[in-house]
């Protein structure tokens, strides 16, 4: 494409007209991420501002100079994260056939520029190394430092820890708006107090909701929290994806920010990683952190503090590259039980099922981080087989 910028999609969203943007999914300053439809598809597209300023630097680098070197610089960012991977090559070769987005063979200063800047970016870079796996977010492609990935039906965090709006349950009247600001204001205390009396209505009296409302609250309720059986598919499925992040041909990865928001899961309860920003290769968190200075151990993090760190080592002061945490720990010990914590109304409270994830919990917080796939492939092997039970047992 002529001009500055360049990119495969690049005809799609600026000659054809091929997307059609819906909603706007982020109020961050400093990215802008849109729900479109592009082609029949339902997609996410994601521009994150500070690829204007890596623009600017590449084109003030490239004046009046051949593009040349672009190989080295895809291989050197590559090698930044992944470290001297076995099969890093291989990942060098396929980013260069990116590069290339017109396929003819060479790659033009707007084609290096954009892509090189695109690459500085985190988490296109990671999706597009990850783009095999299962439990990534596909990535359709990019024009200049916007890219298209694939758009998951549910967002986790919008399922299991938002709370319900009484908007949600458009039956109500629009008398209820001054209720709602009330249950605002009182934390949502109210409004759980009203679906419990109405679960209680419901199971004591079953005919004693209007059919309309019994049909609504039913449908509304079904289809916003899964049910028990979901909630373990979709426990596998996190399990699952927490391995298949770090299955792949360059090494181990680590999510910084595992937390219900940055997650997505399909119709089929197949879990994805939505929200790679910080989501780095572990060799790239082990080499920052072994450079970092430190005095205590709180100076010892990357993307999330609690998330990843290691300990200071105040003889020589600076920080071991020995992770606290895998992103196995995150997901059993605290998203697992959040998933299972929030109940679908047609279920009624389940001790047993709680005491069971909450000693599921304390088996993954003993778990050492390993650091071979082999390794994580048998704890994870481990805490599935207990997941497994606690599914299969007659005790809950
Ligand atoms: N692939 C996707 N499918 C569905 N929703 C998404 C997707 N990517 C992002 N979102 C929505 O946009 C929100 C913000 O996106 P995210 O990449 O997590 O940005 P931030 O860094 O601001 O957290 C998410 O919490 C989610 O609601
Ligand atoms: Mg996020």
């Amino acid at each position: 494409m002529a001009g500055d910028v360049s990119g495969p999609l690049c005809k799609d969203l600026c000659v054809h007209k091929n997307f059609h943007f819906a909603e706007c999914l982020s109020t961050v300053p400093a990215k802008k991420i849109f729900g479109a439809k592009w082609r029949e598809r339902e997609v996410v597209v994601k521009i994150n501002m500070s690829w204007f300023e890596e623009l600017e630097k590449r084109q003030e680098f490239a004046k009046g100079k051949e593009v040349k070197s672009y190989e080295n610089d895809i291989s050197t960012r590559v090698r930044t994260l992944f470290g001297n991977c076995a099969r890093c090559s291989e990942l060098v070769s396929f980013l260069v056939s990116i590069a290339d987005s017109d396929n003819d063979g060479k790659i033009t200063g707007a084609e290096e520029r954009s892509f090189m800047s695109l690459l500085q970016q985190n988490e296109a870079m990671m999706l597009m190394a990850l783009n095999n796996s299962e439990h990534t977010v596909d990535f359709y492609g990019y024009c200049a430092g916007l890219y298209v990935l694939e758009k998951v039906p549910h967002v986790t965090a919008k399922v299991f820890e938002e709370k319900w709006e009484l908007i949600d349950l458009s039956f109500l009247p629009e008398a209820v708006e001054p209720i709602q600001t009330a249950i605002d204001n009182l934390g949502g205390i109210i409004l759980q107090a009203v679906f419990s009396f109405l679960q209680y209505l419901n199971a004591h009296f079953p005919n004693y909701l209007p059919m309309k409302i019994n049909f609504v609250l039913h449908t509304f309720l079904a289809t916003h929290v899964p049910s028990k059986r979901e909630k373990f598919r979709l426990a596998y499925s996190l399990i699952d994806a927490t391995l298949e992040l770090s299955n792949n041909p360059y090494g181990l990865v680590i999510s910084c920010d595992a937390n219900l928001h940055n997650f997505g899961y399909t119709s089929d309860f197949v879990v994805k990683f939505i929200d790679l920003d910080l989501t780095y290769p572990l060799a790239f968190v082990k080499s920052l952190l072994k450079k970092k200075n430190c005095t205590c151990d709180s100076d010892c993090w990357t993307g999330v503090s609690e998330i990843c760190c290691s300990a200071c080592n105040t003889t020589t002061r600076y920080c071991t590259s020995e992770m606290q945490y895998h992103d196995l720990h995150i997901v059993c010990e605290a998203i697992i039980p959040k998933i299972f914590s929030k109940r679908n109304i047609r279920e009624s409270d389940d001790t047993c099922l709680t005491n069971a994830i909450h000693e599921l919990a304390e088996f993954c917080s003993r778990l050492p981080v390993v650091y071979t796939i082999e390794e994580l492939k048998l704890e994870i092997h481990a805490v599935k087989k207990r997941l497994r039970s606690i599914e299969t047992s007659n005790k809950c």
